[in-house]
Parts: structure tokens; C-alpha cells; sequence
């Protein structure tokens, strides 16, 4: 299978998860700004679970249930990233942001919701009949989502905006590593932590996937077309961003992002064929225009 054949199956599934889950859930305001906000993404996270399970044999109607899961978390993260707290964006997607269709404590709560539910549907005996298994999971997204990952990383960000010092590189790289790299890395090592083997190859390809993933956004910021992006873009340089762009300049980030690029790949040497899909993934990371 192709990448985008790949990328799209994935998602197609995630999304069908994620709407049979919530068709339940009622109609309140809450309930249809997590339909809303977990709609429309490129799904490359859960994607990346679902390759990783696939290289070590386990069925896709088992390993959506943790690519539902880390969807579920980036969607929170988007809807808290955009509040006028954050980053104040009006547009996601191609469409208002939760905020902006609804109201602040809405979304706060939309959002604080979907990281729950992403926890519910880890535990479920569909994601791995294993309890073991299931508890790794869930240990695992929690260290990567919380104080020591993905909210780390956003409160960096946020700080990085008033900093008197501009951050170095070595912080910048800690900064991306966390917002962005640590459900990138959950994602890519679930496969492996779904099969009880060693999720190290895939850790070491993550780990410069996540972080040319974060590069790339970075970049299209400056270059970037909203209308395609779906988001509002030529922000970050005014907000003060602490960005490769704005350390390295354009150039200086764009080869870094080719070179995390080629390490990717590297990594994934022993998996041998069976990985061209994940290694296309890396090479789609930066060339994207969304
Ligand atoms: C956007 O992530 C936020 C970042 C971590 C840069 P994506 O570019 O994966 O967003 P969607 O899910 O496709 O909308
Ligand atoms: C968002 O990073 C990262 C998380 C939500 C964890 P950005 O603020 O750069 O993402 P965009 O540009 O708004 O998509
Ligand atoms: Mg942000
Ligand atoms: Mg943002
Ligand atoms: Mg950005």
C-alpha cells in the first residue's frame, strides 16, 4: 500500500472509531465540540500506530483503538493550543475553532474530555486482550501527554515567548522534543508496545520524525498558504516563538529538517522492506503543505 493509501486508511478507521464512540454520548454542547474537534486532521499520529502495529502483525480492528486514543489527545491539545490563552487562532482545520464556534469554557471542557476519553478507550479489551499490555499504554501516552511531555513542551513554548534570552538550539530541540515529539513517539513505539517487543528502532525513527515534523510546521508558518494549511500561519515571529526558523533562518532549517529526514529512514534499517511506508511517512513530513 502506498503512504496516502496508507495515511487515508488509517484515518478512515480512527475517524469511524472515534464517531461510533461519541454516537453515543448524547447531544449536549460539550459532546458535539468533541465530534467537531477530533474531525478533519491528516491523522498522522494514529497513522503512525497503525503502521507500527502492522510491522509487528497486529490487526488494524485492534491497534485502532490506541490510534483513536492518541488522536483523541492532539485534538485536545489543538483545542487548548488555539484558546485566546495560547495561541489565540481562530481557524483549525479549515474551519472556526472550538472557541470561536462555541464559546471558551466549551471548548476548555470539549478538550479536557477528549484526553479522558483517550485513557477509556485504552483500557478498553479491544486495544490488547492483555491487561499488561493495555496498562503499558495507558502509562505510557500519560508520561508522554503530561508535566513531563506534550504540556511541558506547550508550557515551554508559552515561555519562550517573553524569555529576555533567545532559547539556544539545545533548548529549542528539548522544547520540540516534548510539544511536539512526545506523542509522535508514543505513536510510533505503540505498535511495538501492542506486540510486548522492543519499541526501540521505531523510538530512535520517531524521535527525528517528531522533531522534522515540528520543523516542517515551523516552517510553514513562513511560507506556508492558510487557505491550504487551514490555519492562520505568519504568526510565530510576532508572537515571539522560539522556532528552528527563527534560530537557524529558513535554509538553515530546512537542511536540518532533510537531515532528520535521512536519520528517520536510517532508523529503520532493520525492519528492512516492510517499513517503506513509515519511511515515506518521514519524507511526506516535510514536504507537506497542511
Ligand atoms: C499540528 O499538528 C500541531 C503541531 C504539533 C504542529 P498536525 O499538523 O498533525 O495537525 P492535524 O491533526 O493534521 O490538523
Ligand atoms: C502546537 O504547536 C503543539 C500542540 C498542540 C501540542 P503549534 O502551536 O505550532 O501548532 P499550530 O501551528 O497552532 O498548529
Ligand atoms: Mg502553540
Ligand atoms: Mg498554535
Ligand atoms: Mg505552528
Amino acid at each position: 500500500m502506498t503512504f496516502k493509501a496508507a495515511l487515508e486508511a488509517a484515518s478512515g478507521r480512527v475517524q469511524d472509531c472515534l464517531a461510533a464512540e461519541l454516537a453515543g454520548y448524547g447531544d449536549d454542547a460539550v459532546i458535539a465540540a468533541m465530534r467537531y474537534a477530533v474531525a478533519g486532521g491528516k491523522g498522522l499520529r494514529g497513522f503512525l500506530v497503525m503502521e507500527s502495529a502492522r510491522l509487528h502483525d497486529v490487526p488494524a480492528a485492534q491497534s485502532v483503538w490506541a490510534a483513536a486514543a492518541v488522536e483523541a489527545v492532539h485534538a485536545y491539545s489543538l483545542v487548548h493550543d488555539d484558546l485566546p490563552a495560547m495561541d489565540d487562532d481562530d481557524l483549525r482545520r479549515g474551519q472556526p475553532t472550538v472557541h470561536v464556534k462555541w464559546d471558551e469554557a466549551t471548548a476548555i471542557l470539549a478538550a479536557d474530555a477528549l484526553q479522558a476519553l483517550a485513557f477509556a478507550l485504552l483500557a478498553r479489551p479491544e486495544c490488547a486482550a492483555d491487561a499488561g499490555r493495555r496498562i503499558a499504554l495507558v502509562a505510557s501516552l500519560a508520561e508522554a501527554a503530561g508535566a513531563r511531555g506534550m504540556v511541558l513542551g506547550q508550557a515551554q513554548d508559552i515561555a519562550a515567548e517573553t524569555a529576555k534570552v533567545p532559547l539556544t538550539l539545545h533548548q529549542i530541540t528539548g522544547l520540540q522534543a516534548n510539544k511536539t515529539g512526545a506523542l509522535i513517539r508514543w505513536s510510533a513505539e505503540a505498535g511495538a508496545r501492542l506486540a510486548g517487543a522492543d519499541p526501540a528502532p521505531l523510538s530512535a525513527y520517531a524521535t527525528s520524525l517528531g522533531l522534522a515534523f515540528q520543523i516542517a510546521d515551523d516552517i510553514l508558518d513562513v511560507e506556508g498558504d492558510a487557505g491550504t494549511a487551514g490555519k492562520r500561519l505568519r504568526k510565530d515571529a510576532e508572537a515571539g516563538k522560539a522556532t528552528f526558523v527563527s534560530l537557524l533562518g529558513l535554509d538553515g532549517a530546512k537542511a536540518r529538517a532533510e537531515a532528520l529526514v535521512e536519520e528517520a529512514e536510517a532508523a529503520l534499517a532493520p525492519y528492512g522492506a516492510t517499513a517503506e511506508t513509515l519511511r515515506a511517512a518521514a519524507r511526506f513530513v516535510i514536504a507537506r503543505e497542511k
